[in-house]
């Protein structure tokens, strides 16, 4: 199990810390870490926010568990030099188009969602974003319109290949859930969103047993907050899911629970918090960590085929919150390290149980 370690700025390498502790603490057989400089941290230290040593410690691991990228220090740098590049330079060169971006309510913590509690228990949903095409990728650039005046653009485009790929991946994840698909787009305004109305409703033909509908984007969030408990899995394109998986993140009760995959052709993936860098709370030692545990937990089920391991971290954390362990962006005291301890302790208890 040959895992890439990206820590990255701000409350990155805080993060990735405690998820170290947890994959330690499993004594999994044949566990390699090796860690490579992402983001302003690379930037600073080479010159370029992904690295070639870098995107070469990622092309020859299983799995790479990734922090967060994004530093205020860097908005002046010209865009191919800021951190975020980093992210997205390693879901482009890898290939990694199918963002999985699960939101399930949490017993224990109903009671920190935006919603209403009732409301919030009912969140089981799977958010199945593109991550290798629309605005995030098309050209971009900036001119001069006729009247001299400066204009920026990106071009938000998708081609069919790009949208079936996508849309089959959603159908997958639906069929093993509860069979129903929610395509999400804007195609009442956007030519774009036309095309991939289109292309998911003749994939929908091979996938008979999984319920189609179509929303658009702006009810989609209103719905997101109406009744989340209605959704079972949402697919959309990059753009629109970046902006409702934050969402969705709040419904369950913080940013920082909600773990991703990010996975390409070959099944190798990345797997990442879905929060970012934080620089406003780094180096306070009190980000909350179970974004990035649960993060490999992901990474040990669909990459590592360790299902055993990663229920056994998604117990521990359910242990720990059971308890009473908060940190502070959950309305508790506990710092991040002491939030990786409440996480150890559940699976020590774990083990003591079993022997
Ligand atoms: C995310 C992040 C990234 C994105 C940024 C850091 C480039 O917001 O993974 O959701 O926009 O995809
Ligand atoms: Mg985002």
């Amino acid at each position: 199990m040959k895992i890439a370690l990206f820590a990255g700025d701000g409350i990155g390498p805080e993060v990735i810390a405690q998820a170290v502790r947890v994959l330690r603490a499993l004594d999994l057989p044949g566990l390699s870490l090796t860690e490579g400089l992402v983001g302003a941290a690379a930037w600073r230290a080479t010159g370029h926010p992904l690295p070639n040593e870098t995107l070469a410690i990622a092309r020859a691991s299983d799995a790479i568990l990734f922090g967060a990228v994004g530093d205020f220090g860097c908005d002046h740098l010209e865009r191919h030099l800021r951190p975020e590049q980093a992210i997205l330079g390693l879901r482009r060169e890898l290939g990694l188009f199918a963002n999985l971006r699960p939101a399930k309510a949490i017993p224990a913590l109903v009671g920190n969602s935006a919603l209403r509690p009732e409301v919030a228990a009912a969140i089981d949903l799977l958010i199945v974003r593109e991550l290798n095409g629309d605005v995030y990728f098309g050209e971009k650039g900036r001119r001069a319109t006729s009247a001299g005046l400066r204009q920026g653009y990106d071009l938000m485009a998708y081609d069919e290949a790009e949208v079936s790929r996508i849309a089959r991946t959603a159908f997958e994840a639906a069929r093993r859930r509860q069979g129903r698909l929610c395509s999400v787009d804007k195609a009442n305004v956007l030519e774009t969103s036309q095309l991939w109305r289109d292309v998911v409703i003749e994939v929908a033909a091979d996938y008979p047993e999984v319920e189609l509908e179509h929303m658009y984007v702006d009810n989609a969030a209103m719905q997101l907050v109406r009744a989340p408990g209605a959704f079972d899995v949402i697919v959309t394109g990059n753009l629109f899911g970046d902006i409702l998986s934050d969402q969705a993140s709040m419904c369950v009760g913080s940013i920082g629970l909600l773990a991703s995959a990010s996975l390409n052709e070959g099944g190798q993936g990345l797997y990442e918090p879905i929060h970012g860098s934080a620089p406003d709370i780094a180096g306070q030692g009190v980000a909350n960590p179970l974004a990035t545990i649960l993060s490999a937990a992901m990474m040990l089920r669909h990459s590592l085929d360790s299902g055993a391991a990663a229920d056994r971290i998604e117990a521990a954390v359910a242990t720990a919150l059971d308890h009473g362990a908060r940190t502070r962006d959950l309305g508790g005291t506990l710092e991040t390290e002491a939030m990786g301890d409440a996480v150890l302790a559940a699976l020590e208890q774990q083990g003591s149980l079993a022997a």
